[in-house]
């Protein structure tokens, strides 16, 4: 597909594939969301997933970040267990909790609950999705799913976990189960991020959120094809594909090799560090600790200088957080820290 000028040459995407924008780019993940009061006034009364099926307000809910901060990317807003829902499997998201599950998946007949999502379970995204790259124009949009670790991990304990016992459990104590599990949790993952693609979103994060609590060895058995598998299919399409988990700093080499064309970091990993983990540079997002948020500019502003000096090595850096905004974080912090990142002299 041929982009527009605009959009081929915005920052974002430059970077993404590796090349000098004129400043580096920055978005923050979990961008939309109860930071920002004109979400928690569109959100009233509406319950998480049910807001992902209404395509007006998914488009305004992308939108609110982009309009407060500028940033120079933005993110479809919707949630790593919606295709899960709107493919009908009995999944809800609790405010100040996560995704729940009532009936965890714990056999055979769990996994064959997890029925393949069509194009047709998520039109309302198709829809969202067309709607919002019309009105973004040379802003890029980044699509995204969640890898089949880490929704597993949410099906497989019934709601969010610490220590994901149940979940190494499967792996160990019954691989086939898990890896039939896995598989269709990547043509999930396929189906969703396909639809975005195909409706017009120009990158892709597949968000692996919680792989930092395997080894290196479980997560090349276990969690690394199935995520190859999601990378692979979508290689077809040629946009820059992004992989993010926390903690991951041991995974690093793992995740790349996975298939990312662009890693995101934790704040755990100095960027220059995490370029030289992942075996063959690549471009890094990241990797502002959201802690910081809270610490006062005096305190950012050396912060963000050390990010983009380290970002320098890479061969593309995206700015961003090391993981989601707090729900509490002050949108003047984050709007700052956004003007900051555009207007730095983008070291050589
Ligand atoms: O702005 C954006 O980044 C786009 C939207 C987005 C949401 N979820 C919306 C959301 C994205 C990219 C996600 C991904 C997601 N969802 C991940 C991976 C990213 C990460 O943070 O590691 C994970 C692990 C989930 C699962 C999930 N959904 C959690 C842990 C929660 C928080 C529960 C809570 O209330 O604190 C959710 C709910 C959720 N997803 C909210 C939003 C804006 C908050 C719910 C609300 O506003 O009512």
């Amino acid at each position: 597909m041929t982009l527009p000028p605009s959009l081929d040459r915005s920052a974002y995407l430059l970077a993404a594939r590796g090349e000098r924008p004129p400043h580096t780019p920055v978005w923050f993940m979990r961008q939309a969301g109860r930071a920002l009061p004109e979400y928690r006034a569109a959100r009233e009364g509406i319950s998480m997933l049910e807001s992902c099926m209404r395509p007006d307000l998914v488009v305004e809910l992308t939108l609110q970040p982009v309009r407060r901060y500028g940033v120079d990317a933005a993110i479809f807003f919707s949630d790593i267990v919606f295709p899960l829902q709107a493919a009908g499997f009995d999944v809800e998201i609790k405010p100040g909790v996560g995704p729940v599950v009532a009936e965890p998946i714990r056999d055979a007949a769990g996994v064959a609950r997890v029925r393949p999502v069509t194009p047709s379970d998520v039109s309302f995204t198709t829809e969202a999705v067309r709607q919002l790259v019309s009105e973004l124009g040379g802003t890029p949009l980044i699509g995204f799913a969640g890898a089949p670790f880490t929704v597993a991990s949410y099906l497989v304990e019934g709601g969010p976990s610490k220590d994901f016992a149940k979940t190494k459990a499967m792996m160990h104590g019954d691989p086939s189960l898990w890896h039939a599990l896995a598989d269709r949790l990547a043509d999930v993952a396929i189906a969703f991020l396909s639809v975005q693609v195909e409706a017009g979103a120009s990158a892709i994060q597949l968000f692996d959120s919680w792989a930092g609590g395997l080894s290196p060895r479980d997560y090349e058995r276990f969690v690394m094809p199935h995520s190859a598998k999601v990378f692979d299919a979508l290689k077809q399409y040629d946009v820059p594909r992004v992989h993010f988990g926390v903690n991951t700093g041991e995974l690093l080499g793992l995740m790349s090799a996975a298939g990312a064309d662009v890693v995101g970091v934790d704040w755990r990993v100095p960027l220059d560090e995490a370029v030289r983990r992942l075996g063959t540079p690549k471009p890094v997002q990241g990797n502002l600790d959201p802690a910081l948020l809270f610490a006062g500019w005096e305190a950012i502003e050396p912060e963000v200088d050390r990010i983009l000096a380290e970002g320098a090595s890479a061969p593309g850096h995206i700015f961003n957080l090391g993981h989601g905004v707090p729900p509490n974080a002050d949108p003047d912090v984050l709007q700052r820290i956004t003007k900051y990142v555009q207007s730095a002299h983008v070291p050589a």
